[in-house]
C-alpha cells in the first residue's frame, strides 16, 4: 500500500512506520492515524512480520493531535467524529511495537509512545502532556497510562503544569526502556524488535497480552488470565521446542504453532 503521511521499509521480521509530516512535527491529524492503523493492521496480519518499530524523525517523534483541525470544533462535534476512537485499533495490534523517539514526543505523541510496548529514546528526546495549555486535558489515554507508568506524582505535574521530561528523567520515572545516542536510536529499537521478532510468536502475543492486562485491570483478572495463557502454551509445538532445546543445549527453532 502506498502512504502521503507515513513511509513504511521491513528490516528482516521487523517492520518500520515512520511518521513523516515533518513541516507540522509530525502531528497527529486523522490521515495520519488512519494510514498509521492501515500500517499496523498490515504488519500484524503478516507473518513474516514478527515486531513493529513506530518512529519520527530527530526533531520530532510527534508533536501531539492536529490542534488546527480540531480548534474550532465544539463538544458535540467532536463527539460525533470521534477520532480518538481509531486509537483502540493500535491497543489491539497483537505484536509487540516499539517506540523510537527523538526530540518532541508531546500530547497525543506521548500518548502514540506510551501505547506502544516498549519506548527506546535518544538522549534529545522530550516527553510531556501540555494540553492544559490548550486549556483541555489529553484525550488519547494519557492521564491513565502516565499514572500507571510514572506514577501519580509526577503525572500529575505533567498533566497540570506542563512537566516536560528529559529522556533522563523520563528513564528515571519508567516511562521508557532506555535512553541511547542520537545516532543510533532508530537501530536500537530496530535490533530490540529484531530480537522479539526472533523469539516463539505464540508466547509472545499471549506475554504482551497479559502484561498488558496486568497495566489495565485489576490484579485477580490479570493473573487468572495469565494463569489460563501459561497452560494454553503448553498446546503448542514452540512449548515442546523451547523446553527440549533447553534440555539438549541447542538454540530452539521456532515455528509459531
Ligand atoms: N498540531 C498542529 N500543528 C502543530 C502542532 C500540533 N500539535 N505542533 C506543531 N505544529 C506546527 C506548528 O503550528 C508549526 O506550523 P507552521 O510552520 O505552519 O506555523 C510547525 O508545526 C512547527 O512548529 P513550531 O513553529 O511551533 O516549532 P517550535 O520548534 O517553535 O516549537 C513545539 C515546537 C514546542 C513542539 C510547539 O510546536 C508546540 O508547542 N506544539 C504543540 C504541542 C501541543 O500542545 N501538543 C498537544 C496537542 S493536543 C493533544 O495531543 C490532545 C490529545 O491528547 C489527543
Amino acid at each position: 500500500m502506498s502512504y502521503t503521511t507515513i513511509e513504511t521499509e521491513v528490516h528482516g521480521r521487523v517492520g518500520l512506520i515512520r511518521l513523516n509530516r515533518p513541516k507540522a512535527l509530525n502531528a497527529l491529524n486523522r490521515e495520519v492515524m488512519t494510514e498509521l492503523t492501515d500500517a499496523l493492521d498490515e504488519y500484524d496480519s503478516n507473518s513474516n512480520i514478527g515486531a513493529i518499530v513506530i518512529t519520527g524523525n530527530e526533531k520530532a517523534f510527534a508533536a501531539g493531535a492536529d490542534i488546527k483541525e480540531m480548534a474550532e470544533a465544539s463538544s458535540v462535534e467532536m463527539l460525533q467524529r470521534d477520532h480518538i476512537s481509531i486509537w483502540d485499533r493500535i491497543r489491539s495490534v497483537k505484536k509487540p511495537i516499539v517506540a523510537a523517539v527523538s526530540g518532541w514526543c508531546l500530547g497525543g505523541g506521548n500518548e502514540l509512545a506510551m501505547i506502544c510496548d516498549m519506548v527506546v529514546a535518544s538522549e534529545s528526546a522530550k516527553f510531556g502532556q501540555p494540553e492544559i495549555n490548550l486549556g483541555v486535558i489529553p484525550g488519547a489515554g494519557g492521564t491513565q497510562r502516565l499514572t500507571r507508568a510514572v506514577g501519580k506524582a509526577i503525572a500529575m505535574e505533567m498533566v497540570l503544569n506542563n512537566r516536560t521530561l528529559s529522556a533522563e528523567e523520563a528513564y528515571q520515572f519508567g516511562l521508557v526502556n532506555r535512553v541511547v545516542p542520537l545516532e543510533s536510536y532508530l537501530d536500537e529499537a530496530i535490533q530490540l524488535a529484531a530480537e522479539m521478532a526472533a523469539r516463539a510468536p505464540v508466547a509472545i502475543r499471549l506475554g504482551k497480552e497479559a502484561v498488558n492486562h496486568a497495566f489495565e485491570s485489576f490484579l485477580s483478572n490479570g493473573i487468572a488470565d495469565e494463569r489460563r495463557a501459561f497452560y494454553f502454551l503448553f498446546s503448542t509445538e514452540d512449548q515442546k521446542e523451547g523446553m527440549q532445546a533447553f534440555i539438549e543445549k541447542r538454540k530452539p527453532d521456532w515455528k509459531g504453532k
